[in-house]
């Protein structure tokens, strides 16, 4: 616990020093969580990076989320306090993938989810992520013929929402993937009275949005009985406005942390305990300290990757702004 207090107290000082900024994913550990200064949804971290003074981001989430943060700020020194924190979802598409299937389809817009390599994003001409997947698509033209890539139940979930023929890549997230249909039965069987919270990555997903076109449950509003697709920032605003007092959450467990200190009079089941991601659990507080003394590990793209990159997220964050 003192050692605990020392490193914090340390990182502050050098977070001051250096003029640096910490941001964290909801999925970080809740210490790494505490120290940052900020925390949120891909979507919020692009958005804090973008428009930060600090010298310095130490992005604690993983390297795609790090990767984007220095496409969008590339005079900003972007450290990851642990390279090998990567992402089994990003790791589903390269390139080289994603340049064959462009040639088979050679009018077809590109949008590719945030969780991918800068090179992959440097072929898209969106990107996207879960809080805003069905907003870009809508803000392409009816008619134009639409990759969606890399992870397939986002993109089954964008295309029956909003209605449109979507090419979809067969990309998953080994956490949520493993969240299934039968995991929410038996949580809803043990807690009748919770509201389900579903981040659209989930295994689960397009199963239950066949269950809500057939009334089985049902989408929007409050109250029990319900089912909500939400990112994880959309959880923590969804949470707190709503009459429920009880939630499953199925998504990554990291989630519970932010929502339980938000909402200390509401009760959190994770839909899965084990739906743990090892990636996000690399970054510790002893390694954010570290990557603040010795400025490791840098995250560089390299200028023609990052310029291509960025429009893609600078399309996004049009359309979201
Ligand atoms: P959010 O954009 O909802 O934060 O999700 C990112 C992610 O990696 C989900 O696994
Ligand atoms: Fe990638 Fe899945 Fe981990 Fe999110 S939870 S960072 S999609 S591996």
């Amino acid at each position: 616990m003192k050692d605990r207090k020392r490193v914090e107290e340390e990182i502050k000082r050098l977070k001051k020093q250096k003029n640096a900024v910490i941001l964290a994913h909801n999925y970080q550990l809740p210490e790494v969580q505490d120290i940052a200064d900020f925390t949120g949804d891909s979507l919020s971290l692009s958005r804090e990076a973008a428009k930060t003074q600090a010298d310095m981001i130490i992005f604690c989430g993983v390297h795609f989320m790090a990767e984007t943060a220095s496409i969008i700020s590339p005079d900003k020194k972007v450290l990851i306090p642990d390279e090998k924190a990567g992402c089994s979802l990003a790791d589903t598409i390269n390139a080289e993938q994603l340049e064959d299937w462009k040639k088979e389809n050679p009018n077809a817009v590109v949008v590719s989810y945030v969780n991918t390599t800068a090179e992959v994003k440097a072929l898209s001409d969106y990107c996207c992520t879960s809080a805003n997947a069905v907003q870009i698509i809508n803000s392409i033209p009816e008619g134009k013929e639409i990759l969606f890539l890399p992870d397939m139940f986002l993109g089954a979930y964008a295309a029956k929402v909003t209605g449109r023929k979507i090419d979809i890549w067969p990309g998953e997230c080994h956490v949520h993937a493993g969240i299934r249909k039968q995991d929410l039965d038996e949580m809803q069987e043990s807690h009748p009275e919770a509201e389900m919270i579903i981040h659209p990555e989930c295994g689960c997903t397009t199963n239950l949005m066949y269950q809500v076109e057939n009334g089985a449950c049902t989408e929007n509003g409050n109250g029990n009985g319900n089912v909500k697709f939400l990112s994880t920032g959309g959880m923590i605003k969804h949470v707190k406005e709503s009459v429920s007092k009880e939630f499953i959450i199925a998504t990554e467990t990291g989630m519970l942390y932010p929502l339980r200190k938000a909402n200390p009079d509401k009760k959190f089941h994770p839909a899965r305990e084990n739906a743990v991601c090892k990636y996000m659990k690399m970054i510790t507080l002893p390694k954010v300290l570290q990557s603040l003394e010795e400025e490791i590990y840098e995250v560089k793209v390299p200028l023609e990757t990052a310029l291509k990159a960025k429009r893609s997220i600078e399309r996004m964050l049009e359309v979201t702004s």
